[in-house]
């Protein structure tokens, strides 16, 4: 039946798509903007909150949500907005029926006053599926997409989630997030596909593929949104939105690429970062906004804003003395819609900057152009929502298995002593915060912004403790003892614990995202430390499963634990997955997208530069990492031979690089082959290895493979003094699984 209607969905699609196509070209854009006023255009470019139009107001939004109207008509027809964003900060997610009420409503009353009849265009977070939606399917974090190391089952996730934000009638989506995992204590780590140049770039081509296909007029697709344009990931300070001073060369070698990738793959929109660079706020640079994103990368889609962000060039920024000057820099800068978004001000100032001759109306019309061919390319002018009837998939549980499949694909075995996992025919007792939430599986943009009240989560979901006490082939045991930060003193927990076999211990990290997740240690909490210290007095085996939303240091007590699961941020699906993992249902395939930390003060990434002379080791090797980038064990071994390169120069062709892998262990697994390099000699400074390429494989036992790789001069290159992407002739050693070849790159 599911199948059927599988078939029956993508007939449909395409059916939708063709009609779409041959409607679109009926709209004129020069004929439509010769018509606009001053006002219109400048309303175009404003975006703001649904709490601006629904009654309760900004952050005081009743569930459900209903439009007032006199407020939307205000909107409308004075201020002419284009765009509406989000679910209200106060209010929890809402139903497919709710959804469809209020972009109804909204659509309606623009079809009577939009003078133009130019469609509202509706833009929403959803970061890990449509998070905002009652019943949707939400998707491991992407920092636990990245960890799969998995493109195509990352893809499906993409397209599931582009398939029902449309279902609740929002066309463009705020994601996926580019900015690069290096600054472990940001509070958005786990937004991101971690630290690595190629394996985030490999995960954005899927993104954004996945949300867009071929064309955004798809009614099962969205347009995409690059966040946060550029360098936002790494504020020296590590808490969100501070200053980052990053060099120029530096933020091409490691920020750039991610957004070349989808620039290059045709996304569509693009939301600024909300900090400052080396002193200059990005919606203020012209240099980054305009030179570098339109001139240098030829984007020719939508730039928003961050929220309220141009004011934030006066109030935090301090480059702007009013709020006036403050819209004129960013305009002027390459801002093309303002994300304002809790009132009009921005638009009246605009409007009297155009009236003034501060900014051209000429400067205007170039925004709305791009603004237009967006709504025109999602198919808006034609039909501005779809009818619920069209997305019978909507939260099935094929989608459900889909995030299954990512969510047991990420977890990552880091520690496995005497084989304590998997765990068959024993005892276990269950514990620690993270055991039986559903939220600390899920982290922040889960129903609300930061994911914390429980009220909303999705019925029938399984905590780590509820799907393991559904394993007939272990007995589950579980006591509440300790919070995040809290020991309970008064439990008598460890009468309970001594009868175990083994101990599962969970623990976690209290969902949160931008500032509300700044942090000023990153070790995990006191009670946590605490609650596994005590367990260890018991003897007993220890296993560690870790949610967390970036890399909490964990070096007290690892050594205390026997096996390490560390399981991101897994999402609704988590619970069955980790509990999959313990019972060896699933055998561990993740493998780290970032460089695990083992001190708080130690911040190195694995592709650093070299630290010290070998031969003058003064015992102060700066890379001490808990855990290495790519690092993750499996319940079976695999074995390297046969590495071989088709030759030992390369000139303007492709080497094929070879090796053998064969899976020596018991029980079938997947297995990362990493393919590194190191440039031995170059005009920068070279890291000491960097990952260009890998491959994904499944091998059953005794069973062995020959993978090959083929690369080319680009998989070696980098950004030189001139800021010019190069790859200088030399000696390149190419490292897989520490057997090491050097070619010679002519
Ligand atoms: C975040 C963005 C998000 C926007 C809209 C901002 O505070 O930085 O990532 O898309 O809010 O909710």
């Amino acid at each position: 039946m599911r199948k059927n209607l599988h078939i029956l969905f993508f007939l449909v699609c395409s059916f939708a798509n063709l009609r779409i196509d041959a409607q679109q070209q009926t709209v004129d854009i020069d004929a439509l903007m010769h018509k606009m006023s001053v006002e219109e255009k400048v309303g175009q470019m404003t975006q703001i909150d649904l709490g601006v139009i629904a009654e309760g107001g900004i952050c005081a939004l009743k569930n459900p949500q209903t439009v007032n109207i006199s407020k939307l008509q205000e909107a409308i027809a004075k201020y002419h907005i284009g765009s509406i964003l989000n679910v209200g900060c106060a209010s929890g997610t809402i139903s497919l029926d709710n959804w469809h009420q209020i972009l109804n409503t909204i659509h309606a009353q623009n079809t009577q006053l939009s003078k133009n009849k130019i469609p509202i265009l509706y833009g929403i977070d959803a970061i890990h599926g449509a998070n905002y939606t009652m019943g949707a399917t939400l998707f491991p974090q992407q920092i636990a997409q990245a960890a799969t190391w998995n493109p195509s089952l990352v893809k499906k996730g993409y397209e599931i989630t582009a398939y029902e934000t449309r279902a609740s009638g929002i066309p463009w989506n705020f994601s996926p997030v580019l900015d690069l995992g290096r600054q472990p204590l940001w509070s958005r780590f786990f937004e991101t596909f971690g630290e690595d140049v190629y394996l985030a770039k490999t995960m954005t081509q899927v993104a954004i593929d996945g949300y867009q296909g071929n064309t955004i007029g798809n009614p099962y697709k969205v347009a995409s949104c690059m966040k946060h344009f550029l360098g936002y990931s790494m504020p020296l300070s590590g808490r969100d939105r501070t200053p980052a001073w990053i060099s120029d060369r530096e933020l091409r070698e490691y920020f750039l690429p991610t957004f070349e990738t989808a620039i290059k793959a045709n996304a569509r929109t693009i939301m600024i970062n909300s900090g400052d660079i080396n002193g200059t706020p990005v919606h203020a640079n012209n240099d980054i906004l305009t030179k570098l994103l339109r001139n240098e990368l030829g984007f020719t889609g939508v730039a928003v804003t961050d929220w309220e962000d141009i004011y934030k060039l006066v109030n935090i920024h301090r480059v702007a003395k009013n709020k006036k000057e403050a819209v004129k820099m960013a305009i002027l800068a390459g801002i093309d819609m303002s994300m304002t978004p809790n009132d009009f001000e921005f638009t009246t100032l605009l409007v009297q900057l155009v009236k003034e001759g501060d900014i051209p109306e000429s400067r205007l019309d170039i925004s709305v152009r791009r603004i237009l061919q967006l709504k025109k390319d999602l198919g808006l002018f034609e039909k501005t929502i779809n009818e619920k009837t069209n997305y019978p998939l909507f939260g099935c549980n094929q989608y459900a298995e889909a995030s299954y499949d990512v969510a047991k694909e990420c977890i990552t075995l880091l520690k496995n002593k005497n084989n304590t996992l998997p765990v068959t025919n024993e005892k276990i007792f269950v514990c620690g915060p993270a055991a039986n939430s559903m939220n600390l599986l899920n982290g922040a943009w889960t129903h609300t912004w930061q994911g914390v009240d429980t009220q909303w989560n999705t019925k029938g979901k399984q905590t780590i403790l509820q799907a393991l006490q559904k394993k007939t082939s272990i007995q589950t045991t579980f006591e509440n003892i300790a919070s995040i930060d809290s020991f309970y003193q008064e439990s008598n927990y460890l009468a309970k614990a001594i009868q175990a076999d083994k101990i599962v211990v969970c623990i976690g990290e209290t969902p949160c995202t931008e500032i509300v997740g700044n942090i000023n240690d990153l070790n995990i909490s006191d009670a946590q430390i605490k609650l596994i210290e005590k367990l260890k007095t018991l003897g007993k085996p220890l296993i560690l499963v870790c949610c967390f939303n970036r890399p909490r240091i964990i070096s007290r007590v690892e050594p205390l634990v026997d096996a390490i699961l560390y399981a991101y941020l897994p999402s609704d699906e988590g619970g069955r997955a980790i509990a999959d993992c313990i019972i060896g249902k699933v055998n561990p395939s993740g493998k780290l997208p970032f460089t695990y930390p083992k001190y708080a003060n130690a911040f190195v990434h694995y592709d650093h530069k070299a630290a010290e002379d070998l031969d003058i080791d003064f015992g102060m090797n700066a890379y001490q990492p808990q855990f290495d980038f790519g690092f993750g064990l499996s319940y079976t071994n695999f074995q390297y031979s046969n590495f071989s390169i088709s030759s030992s120069t390369l000139s303007n062709d492709k080497i094929k690089v070879e090796i053998t892998v064969k899976n020596t262990g018991n029980v079938k697994g997947k297995e990362v082959v990493q393919v590194y390099y190191n440039d031995l000699v170059a005009s920068i400074t070279p890291a000491v290895k960097k990952l260009c390429a890998y491959r994904k494989l499944e091998l059953l036992p005794n069973e062995s493979k020959i993978v090959y790789f083929e690369l080319s001069k680009t998989d070696f290159s980098f950004i030189n003094k001139d800021l010019k992407r190069i790859t200088e002739s030399g000696e390149i050693e190419i490292i897989i699984n520490n057997q090491k070849k050097v070619i010679n790159v002519l």
